[in-house]
């Protein structure tokens, strides 16, 4: 009992860090069906952690990755009211929502035929491999908007094969695809070149929208940290994301 009041009056202390987001629309906060958190308890905390950290409204995304996270909505939906009920359980009130991160593979193409999970409207959030781009990936960003969906690509910054060409990630978005950087790629957490990647989409004005893509506590500790990062902080603040649109 002791622990717990003191975690609550820490996250009444927390800095209102992420206020400028309003909108997290990436995260993997259902329990045990993805490599995010495995608890339902520890979902609420962090939903609690980010809600006094200034987010407003929470779009979960759990990864759909048939080989390892064969997800859908039947699979998603009881998890999700798990926390929702957990929540409610507990005075928590903020809009919680869920839709997914597709991995643009084969199987994906399939799928596609089917009603997809959008963040909200026709916006399907997507990642594609961190090892080699997959040669199909400008046909896959073609057939998702010929099915009335807009491709927003997750973490762009992260994918090391796209550094070396600015014109691909200005392709893309001519594609009418739109870039999704992770909040963490800013401090360095995936490394320096991940961190200058971000810095410089965020300079050529390429970035759309921003998410936590928070998974476990070690991102969460790494999120609450830059709230002491008033370099970062102004850098964030004044770009004009558009999650508060979602
Ligand atoms: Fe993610």
């Amino acid at each position: 009992m002791l622990f717990f009041r003191n975690r609550h009056k820490d996250d009444n202390q927390l800095a209102p860090v992420l206020a400028f987001m309003e909108t997290d629309i990436h995260s993997h906060l259902l329990p045990a069906i993805d490599d995010g958190v495995q608890e339902t308890a520890t979902a609420v905390h962090f939903i609690e952690q980010l809600h006094a950290m200034g987010i407003k409204k929470i779009i979960t995304t759990p990864h759909v990755m048939m080989d390892r996270y064969p997800n859908s909505v039947q699979t998603l939906t009881g998890p999700y009211e798990q926390v929702s009920e957990a929540l409610t359980a507990k005075n928590i009130s903020i809009p919680f929502q869920f839709a997914a991160e597709y991995y643009m593979d084969e199987q994906f193409e399939a799928l596609m035929q089917h009603p997809l999970l959008t963040l909200t409207g026709n916006l399907v959030l997507v990642e594609i491999s961190f090892m080699a781009a997959p040669p199909q990936l400008h046909q896959w960003l073609f057939e998702l908007q010929a099915g009335g969906y807009q491709p927003v690509l997750a973490h762009p910054e992260r994918y090391a094969y796209l550094h070396a060409d600015m014109d691909t990630y200005k392709q893309l978005k001519s594609q009418g695809c739109l870039l999704q950087v992770n909040l963490l790629s800013f401090t360095g957490y995936y490394g320096k070149h991940v961190q200058h990647m971000a810095e410089k989409l965020l300079d050529a004005q390429l970035v759309d929208l921003i998410g936590t893509d928070l998974h476990h506590e070690k991102h969460m500790q790494a999120i609450i940290a830059i709230g002491k990062n008033k370099k970062l902080r102004n850098l964030l603040e004044k770009y004009p994301f558009q999650n508060r649109q979602l």
